[in-house]
């Protein structure tokens, strides 16, 4: 019984935590992608447009060929899951 409680108090923190982590993460990849995004056009050119995952992840990687090291590959990740989130198809 009390193993059971306990138990039951770890996966409800955990979801807790979870939930928190990913609203965090959400704030942290829009603040990224209306950084790196807005550098030679407005951010919301990408905002016009869904595209599926496979698409997003094509065109961020072109735009990070565009200049030298303005975009790390983990950049990269975070603004494809955040444009594939909230653009995609
Ligand atoms: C170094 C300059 C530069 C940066 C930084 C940049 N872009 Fe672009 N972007 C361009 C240019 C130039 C074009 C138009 C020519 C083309 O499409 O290749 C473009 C076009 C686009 C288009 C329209 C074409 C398509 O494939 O749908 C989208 C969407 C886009 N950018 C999204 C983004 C996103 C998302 C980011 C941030 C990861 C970004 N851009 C950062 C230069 C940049």
């Amino acid at each position: 019984m009390k193993v059971r409680t306990v138990l039951g108090s770890l996966a409800l923190l955990g979801l807790v935590a979870s939930g928190a982590a990913a609203s965090e993460g959400d704030a942290a990849a829009k603040a990224l992608f209306e950084t790196k995004c807005s550098a030679c056009h407005p951010a919301s050119r990408a905002l016009s447009k869904n595209k599926d995952r496979a698409g997003w992840e094509g065109t961020v990687k072109r735009m990070q060929g565009k200049r030298a090291d303005h975009l790390s590959d983990a950049e990269v990740e975070v603004i494809v899951n955040y444009l594939n989130e909230i653009r995609g198809m």
